[in-house]
């Protein structure tokens, strides 16, 4: 029996790569693709880990990896190396010589593909900026009825940014193409935003039960330097693992709590350019658009993560 049909759309950077990592070795999905767009690290960076990736899972001729935009909508690309290395993915890997090259054929209609050749069946799963998934809406309008949900990581609503005091990176690169999917009119949207991927903080205790195991190796070592900037922004020496939560949210929707809310995004502010205001009152009376995250059961996400790792 295979899978629920799902397609990742990544920037891998560290985090991205370790939701690849549980995606494909979970078992619970039939990944139909990945694909790759501008966003921590260029578009070719990300596509060349993510197939170095699939080459380390021993997965490089079943998950075909397909490029998409290489910049965003409207704005100039915004890399993040600083908390992703400069490769993207801590330096893991480096040694590794690249065997597996991106398919043919575009992001976007990729995208947009799939969702015609299994019509509500696909999950897509977005841990980056969302230009690709814009692209495909300017394409295809329709594809809000053809795919099953979209998972995005993005976002926050109750807390502070991580890029700017209100926004969060992956809204932040391409607030545009944001706002085109939050207003697309897809039926399931759930936002996996910093609000609870804060929570879902992976400890050296627990990355060390992974043990000496090729997986388990490339997780402490592409996560190494990430963690080190982590400590000293936060004092806590931990690994936040922001786009792995939106994967654990398609394998167990049960981990999160979320509630349905109307948000829109800020695409002409000086100070709040990128911001996700969530109507929490409904002072707007617009109808809900999004289901926003707004708990996480955080052994319970780890414990999936840690266990498929182990297997
Ligand atoms: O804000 C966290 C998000 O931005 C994650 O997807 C991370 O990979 C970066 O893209
Ligand atoms: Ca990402």
């Amino acid at each position: 029996m295979m899978g629920k049909k799902v397609i990742l759309d990544v920037d891998t950077g560290v985090d991205d790569a370790l939701g690849i990592l549980l995606a494909v070795r979970s078992g619970a999905f039939e990944v139909l693709a990945i694909t790759t767009v501008n966003g921590n690290v260029s578009m070719r960076q990300a596509t060349d880990n993510t197939c170095k990736l699939l080459q380390l899972l021993e997965a490089e001729e079943a998950i075909p990896v397909y490029q998409g935009a290489d910049r965003p909508l409207m704005r100039e690309s915004y890399f993040e190396h600083r908390v992703h290395g400069k490769d993207g993915i801590g330096g893991a890997l480096a040694d590794m010589p690249l065997h597996k090259a991106a398919s043919d054929g575009f992001a976007a209609d990729v995208i947009i593909e799939q969702a015609k050749r299994y019509p509500g069946e696909v999950t897509l799963i977005m841990t980056a900026p969302l230009t690709n998934l814009a692209l495909a809406l300017r394409t295809a309008p329709e594809l809000t009825q053809l795919v099953k949900e979209v998972i995005v990581m993005g976002g926050v609503v109750g807390s502070y940014g991580n890029v700017t005091p209100t926004a969060e990176y992956n809204i932040y690169v391409d607030p545009e193409a944001a706002k085109i999917v939050f207003h697309a009119g897809f039926p399931s949207l759930t936002l996996v935003g910093l609000d609870v991927t804060r929570k879902a903080l992976l400890t050296k205790e627990r990355m060390d039960t992974l043990g000496d195991t090729p997986i388990g190796r490339y997780v402490r070592e592409s996560t190494a330097d990430y963690m080190q900037r982590y400590y000293e922004r936060n004092g806590v020496y931990a690994c936040v693992l922001h786009d792995l939560l939106a994967v654990g949210v398609a394998i167990r929707s049960d981990i999160v709590t979320t509630k349905h809310y109307y948000v829109d995004v800020e695409t002409r502010s000086e100070l709040c350019d990128g911001q996700t205001v969530c109507d929490f009152q409904n002072r707007l009376s617009k109808q809900p658009n999004i289901r926003v995250c707004t708990d996480v059961d955080t052994d319970a996400f780890l414990d999936l993560f840690v266990r498929t790792l182990q297997t």
